[in-house]
């Protein structure tokens, strides 16, 4: 959703900022801007659209500073247009741009207006930049005033602000949402996101809730709630720039598909080379919390959750303890039946989502202190929270649509599933063996689901004129069905649904026919007879089939039931390889339709509002 950049240095920062919004680009966002201080006179420019066309106009109207802050932004409050887009100017004197959502902005609003502040735009916004300015001309400095404003804030925020009575800093505040600050040589910086300023800096500070900062050329200053001054971590980013750019492939969905091999074999490294499933990967405590408890309970939302559905049949199954799963945005607002007995596993690729963080928070709050988070950005607010963490290694991903996070998402399960059967006695020296070999084998046996991508382009293309399409699977492949309807929908805008291939003769197949391509992940496991089963009542009503299933199902083609053969069976592991296809086609259906695959409409990378 809407990002943050912002530099003051001893050059000129604009390019800086350009270079950190369309580094941001990724994250989702209908305008952008940016926002300088030269000349003591705060000059701005906006845009709807691309940070391109922001750029382009900042070039015509001559934009050069050594102090700025820009945003992308992802409406909430008040539509897309130039006014609503950031930074919000208060008096011709300060400049704000902000992420989160502010709660208490109606009240703000009418006591502003009372003290004689005109609003310009419909945002919650615009309330915070007029507080920071009252203060300021009550004879605060602009820290000072900030750190008033930001207590009467309720919400959630990333703020950074620039004044033209102060040309010579920065500051910045975070409550809820990601802020960092990044140390440079003579020039320091602040973004929601490290990409942002990756090319300039590595060394950055993760600012905590309810800190505030100052930034100046030559040194940073960070405040906790209380206001008192306090020494913060420095953290050496290790995001690597290839990760950020798009190389040879034409988009990052599919250079982030075609990296899951590589993703998966640097996420189970560790296990490999200890060859055995060592609770310590979870965290320190891991060990006596796996041990102790009787129960999991996964918290998630979109694909994360599919994960987590996958994750449901091996916990029970390997590990042999009861599991549930729980869209995010459902839990916490749930009168939960607590038991502090059970594991609360959050899976986010961001770490940032608001309402997994929220679900986790609630979760806490009824008692269940044992928490572990899998992610795949370090020093997200998730994981900061969670007493455990596994961190997928999947690298920075930048396609809107998850594909490696997910793959990488589902190993984690995987090894925490076969971590906690040995730890519950389930798991003797033998079968763990054997689930290493099969972890071993993976990255490989992606890589030839890969390389069917020719089949898939030719299957993709009959797909791409189709207005609707369902997805089946059974057991522990109904919900990779699932994240297929998802891909498809998100990014080709073909509406898809997805089902238990049982369930389709209870409603769903009243849909099916010559119209309506059917999809099947149908691998040799042991449902393969019943999904059979359910394919020929599909046939019978005249719809047409798309099957995914393993070299040794003996799955035959005939009329209107079309075959696609993954690798031979690798048994438990199945869902991972079964999830390469279904992107490949959703992937190439959106190419042969001539989407946005990277920046799907309405859609963002983190979700950080309700
Ligand atoms: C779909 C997709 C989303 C995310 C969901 C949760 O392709 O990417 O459904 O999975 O928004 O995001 P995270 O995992 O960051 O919490």
């Amino acid at each position: 959703m809407c990002g943050i950049v912002g530099a003051i240095a001893d050059r000129d920062v604009v390019p800086v900022l350009i270079e950190g919004l369309k580094r941001l680009e990724y994250r989702g966002y209908d305008s952008a801007g940016i926002a300088i201080v030269a000349e003591e006179a705060v000059r701005r420019v906006r845009r709807t659209g691309r940070v391109a066309e922001m750029e382009a106009a900042a070039g015509a109207e001559d934009f050069h500073a050594s102090l700025g802050i820009g945003h992308t932004r992802w409406a909430t409050h008040g539509g897309v247009t130039e006014g609503n887009a950031h930074p919000h100017i208060s008096h011709g004197e300060l400049a704000l741009v902000h992420n989160g959502i502010i709660e208490n902005h109606e009240q703000q609003r009418e006591r502003l207006l009372a003290l004689g502040y005109t609003f310009e735009s419909q945002t919650d916004t615009e309330v915070i930049a007029h507080l920071i300015h009252h203060y300021q001309s009550q004879g605060h400095d602009l820290l000072v005033a900030l750190q008033h404003a930001v207590k009467e804030l309720d919400g959630a925020y990333a703020i950074a602000v620039i004044s033209k009575r102060d040309p010579q800093r920065m500051v910045c505040a975070r409550m809820g949402c990601p802020l960092l600050v990044g140390l440079g040589e003579g020039e320091n910086f602040v973004a929601s996101d490290v990409s942002a300023i990756v090319s300039a800096t590595r060394r950055v500070i993760f600012l905590e809730e309810g800190d505030t900062a100052e930034l100046t050329r030559e040194q940073v200053r960070v405040f906790d709630a209380s206001g008192a001054e306090i020494p913060r971590d420095v953290h050496v980013s290790d995001v690597s720039l290839a990760s950020l750019e798009l190389g040879p492939y034409r988009h990052f969905m599919q250079k982030e598909i075609h990296e899951q091999p590589r993703a998966i074999a640097d996420t189970i490294e560790a296990i490999i080379d200890r060859n055995s499933f060592v609770s310590a990967m979870f965290g320190e405590n891991a060990e006596d919390i796996f041990r102790d408890i009787e129960a999991v309970q996964i918290l998630a939302c979109g694909t994360s959750y599919y994960a987590g559905l996958t994750a449901r049949y091996w916990i029970e199954a390997i590990a042999g303890l009861p599991c549930a799963v729980d869209i995010a945005s459902e839990y916490r607002y749930r009168q939960v039946v607590a038991n502090p007995k059970q594991l609360i596993v959050t899976i986010s690729q961001s770490g940032e989502t608001l309402d997994t963080m929220e679900a986790l928070k609630y979760a806490k709050s009824l008692g269940q202190q044992r928490t572990l988070s899998i992610c795949n950005v370090p020093e997200s607010a998730i994981p900061r929270a969670s007493e455990l963490v596994f961190y997928t290694r999947a690298g920075a991903e930048i396609g809107v649509a998850s594909t490696k996070a997910f793959t990488t998402q589902l190993v984690a399960l995987f090894v925490l599933t076969c971590t906690l059967a040995k730890l519950h006695g389930r798991l003797d020296a033998e079968q763990e063996a054997e689930m290493l070999e099969a972890l071993r084998h993976l990255p490989g046996s992606v890589q030839h689901a890969l390389n069917l991508e020719p089949q898939i382009v030719a299957w993709s293309e009959r797909f791409a004129p189709k207005q609707h399409a369902l997805f089946l699977g059974r057991g522990v492949h109904y919900p990779i069905a699932l994240e297929g309807a998802l891909k498809l929908k998100e990014i080709s805008y073909i509406h898809a649904e997805a089902y238990p291939a049982g369930e389709l003769k209870h409603g769903p197949l009243a849909l099916v026919d010559a119209a309506m391509p059917v999809v099947v992940i149908a691998p040799n496991d042991k449902l393969l007879e019943k999904v059979k089963s359910n394919i020929q009542e599909v046939r019978a009503r005249g719809g047409e089939m798309f099957v995914f299933t393993d070299q040794d199902s003996h799955f035959s083609e005939s009329e209107g039931v079309h075959v696609i053969r993954t690798p031979r069976h690798v048994g438990v592991l199945s869902p991972i390889v079964h999830a390469i296809p279904v992107q490949l086609l959703a992937y190439h259906a959106a190419l042969a339709r001539g989407t946005d695959v990277d920046k799907p409409r309405n859609l963002a990378k983190s979700v950080t509002v309700e």
